[in-house]
């Protein structure tokens, strides 16, 4: 038995919707270790966002296989998918998507709550992520209260509040100051460390070198997969210096 969280089989999409189809996804063969924190890069078009996005069931496929801890999901019916999305998936975006009529602290709760955690557990998780991230003392704002680096660390907690088996992150850091980056960056890093799984696309070789593993993707192919080497004693500070 393999410990893949997910797995892509032979993925393709095909978006047909427009005079001649695109094809942005080409036969992708993916497996993601438990724990592991894998980059995807690739120039603008490569099909990244089609990917992630086609791996946690926000865009349907066109043909292949995607499984979900050991469990199939692209044969599921959409209900039954997005049940199992709120229990296992996290999402970040490079737009923050966060509620703008409910608080802070509502946006991060809310997903605990649909994934079945109970109140009491998603408030002290709700506390706790946002602690981490250093807005503990904006729970009781609205988004549109915040600043950009802000509603993105909101994001990024609402992301994990049910505590996901997969943190899928499209451009998570894409519109952020390096101040900004470095704190999503430092959150990313610590809650790998505690494990969390996580698959970010990112056009930054230096966000990209805070993973354990780099994917490339051409034309909607792989063209490229392997383990970025660091310093062992690195912290993830030293690997990243954005400053
Ligand atoms: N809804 C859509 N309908 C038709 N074509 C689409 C649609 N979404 C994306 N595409 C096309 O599919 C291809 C892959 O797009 P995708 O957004 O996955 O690329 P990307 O690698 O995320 O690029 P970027 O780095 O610019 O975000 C592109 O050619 C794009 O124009
Ligand atoms: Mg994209």
């Amino acid at each position: 038995m393999s410990a893949a969280v997910l797995k892509a089989v032979n993925l393709v999409k095909i978006y047909s919707g427009g005079a001649l189809p695109v094809p942005a996804v080409r036969g992708v063969d993916l497996e993601v270790e438990e724990g592991e924190f894998v980059a995807i890069m690739g120039p603008s078009g490569s099909g990244k966002s089609t990917l992630v996005h086609m791996l946690g069931g926000l865009d349907t496929r066109t043909s292949g296989e995607i499984w979900l801890d050991g469990k199939r999901v692209d044969t599921l019916s959409e209900s039954a998918w997005a049940l199992l999305r709120r229990e296992k998936v996290g999402f970040v975006f490079q737009f923050f998507n966060l509620v703008a009529n409910m608080t802070v602290a509502d946006n991060v709760e809310l997903p605990a709550l649909l994934a079945g955690i109970s109140p009491k557990e998603a408030r002290e998780r709700r506390e706790s992520l946002l602690a981490a991230l250093n807005l503990g003392d904006r729970a009781d704002a609205a988004p549109a209260q915040l600043s950009g680096g802000e509603q993105q660390r909101v994001a990024l907690a609402r992301a994990l509040a049910n505590k996901p088996s997969v943190l899928l992150a499209d451009e998570p850091t894409g519109n952020l100051d390096s101040r900004n980056t470095r704190d999503v960056l430092r959150l990313l890093g610590e809650v790998h460390k505690q494990g969390q799984t996580i698959v970010m696309v990112t056009h930054d070789a230096r966000v990209a070198s805070l993973a354990d593993r780099l994917v490339s993707l051409f034309d909607g192919q792989i063209v490229d997969d392997g383990r970025i080497a660091r310093r062992r004693t690195g912290t993830a500070r030293e690997v990243i210096d954005l400053r």
